[in-house]
């Protein structure tokens, strides 16, 4: 195991970019890329020609591959301007998908690794399944050092993970609505023509808000994690709900309880390495946490706009800019999130956060990385997404009060990187996630800018 003290989270959609990891890493601490949506966004990127991506995708190991995404993706625009769509995924991908998952995932952790001799990590999503197995053996293939996984029970990961460093066969089980098959997706990475290739076993480390769910982590069956992150519900992204039945107050906010609090001496005892986050972004927590024994801390809000983020830049700005006036609003959305999950929004000027800018939107769903897969009446898949247009969500058997007030975090957070897609001539808003204590940020903003590196300085001070 490594000894850093502080691990920069992973934020999705891209706001962990390789730049923001890399910087993190060759300071000693660990930098973690975002694992979520990378086909999508590479593949918008390509469409671009952005170099430092095309130089990536070269250093792939199978040239064959290299080249068939190259003739798909590379400067591949429409006339207007806009994106070109790209494979949703499925339970069964196309093998030019699975490349595609692959090479994307590769790419990002080869960008972060490159040029130092730091350690990287990578972040994934539980809930978001469909990519999972393609998306890990791609971040295994670049020399991945951690894999962190949040949002769900990745009861099955260290066993992924070991196997896939290997090139043997995995499988997951699938959460498929109304299920009678139970259905699992399976990965022969041979399939890839990579297996000659020697690679080094990742850690694996749950991010998790309750020391049960450790110890049942732990105990499994398919081997423990590594190591743990204990993240409170102030936390910017997704939150765990508050347990049992809730209560949500005028602001559309889950009321979390004294039932929330995180047993840390319980977390303690479990004896893995572990990582306090929410809220641990200042010198004060990260003292009481190293006091406490933890090994670390994992901090996102504060290095979410920093420059080296992936926040597309002027929206970055002018999120600092209202900082410094007059400090922004966060709320835990309990319906944004078409996962159910309460997510955290910052209330920042010309986002999907401004009603009326929400209501205006045109809903459509066509990235759809957060589709559901369901069990339809026939037997056979169907797929559908509470943020999709609310006809066809109900016409695939979904509850129409499902369909309320949420949003499409697909289009809002890959709009919040700069990626956003142009319809009718205008392009799709951002959505911006965020901790509670995004005000917290202040004291380093100099002329709308402060570093990577600074942050780390000031959480040491
Ligand atoms: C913009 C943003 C996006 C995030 N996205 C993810 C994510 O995709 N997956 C995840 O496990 N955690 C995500 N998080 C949580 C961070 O990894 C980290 O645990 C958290 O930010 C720590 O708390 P803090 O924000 O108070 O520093 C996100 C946080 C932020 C601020």
């Amino acid at each position: 195991m490594h000894k850093f003290t502080i691990i920069q989270g992973g934020m999705g959609v891209g706001v962990s970019s390789y730049q923001l990891a890399k910087e993190v890493s060759k300071a000693g601490e660990l930098g973690v890329v975002s694992g979520t949506a990378l086909a999508l966004t590479f593949a918008r990127r390509l469409m671009r020609g952005e170099q430092d991506y095309v130089d990536a995708l070269h250093s792939y190991p199978n040239q064959e591959v290299v080249k068939k995404i190259e003739k798909k993706y590379l400067d591949q625009l429409n006339i207007d301007g806009s994106y070109k769509m790209v494979e949703m995924p499925t339970l069964k991908p196309s093998l030019s998908f699975i490349e595609l998952m692959v090479v994307s995932t590769y790419a990002e952790v080869y960008l972060a690794k490159k040029g130092h001799q730091g350690v990287v990590g990578i972040n994934f999503l539980e809930k978001i399944q469909m990519p999972t197995l393609y998306s890990v053996y791609g971040a295994i293939l670049a020399g991945v050092d951690y894999i962190l996984m949040g949002a769900g029970i990745p009861v099955k990961m260290p066993l992924v993970v070991s196997k896939l460093t290997k090139h043997e066969t995995v499988s997951l089980p699938i959460k498929v609505y109304g299920d009678t098959n139970h259905t699992e997706m399976i990965f022969d990475p041979s399939l890839l023509n990579l297996s000659h290739i020697k690679l080094n076993r990742p850690n694996f480390f749950a991010i998790i808000s309750s020391h049960t769910l450790g110890a049942y982590l732990m105990k499994s069956d398919f081997g423990s994690p590594d190591g743990f992150i204990v993240e409170k519900h102030i936390a910017g992204g997704h939150n765990a709900p508050p347990r049992g039945n809730y209560l949500i107050n005028e602001l559309g906010e889950p009321i979390y309880g004294a039932k929330d609090e995180i047993n840390l001496e319980a977390i303690k005892k479990l004896g893995l390495p572990f990582y306090l986050a929410g809220g641990y972004g200042n010198p004060n927590a990260y003292k009481q946490a190293l006091d406490f024994g933890a090994n670390g801390v994992q901090v996102g809000t504060i290095f979410a706009l920093s420059d080296e983020s992936g926040f597309e830049p002027h929206l970055k700005k002018s999120i600092l800019k209202e900082i410094i006036e007059s400090d922004i609003k966060v709320i835990t959305d309990a319906k944004a999130s078409p996962t159910g999950f309460p997510f955290k929004v910052a209330l920042a000027l010309d986002t999907l956060s401004e009603e009326a800018l929400y209501q205006k939107r045109r809903r459509i769903c066509d990235l759809g990385y957060l589709r559901e897969p369901y069990q339809k009446e026939n037997g056979t898949i169907g797929y559908r997404c509470p943020s999709e247009p609310v006809e066809d969500y109900v016409k695939k058997g979904g509850k129409i009060e499902d369909t309320y007030g949420r949003k499409c975090l697909c289009n809002g957070l890959v709009s919040a990187m700069g990626l956003p897609q142009k319809r009718d001539g205008k392009f799709e808003l951002p959505l911006v996630t965020s901790g509670d204590e995004i005000n917290l940020v202040k004291p380093l903003i100099r002329d709308l800018s402060y570093h990577a590196v600074d942050v780390l300085n000031y959480i040491k001070s």
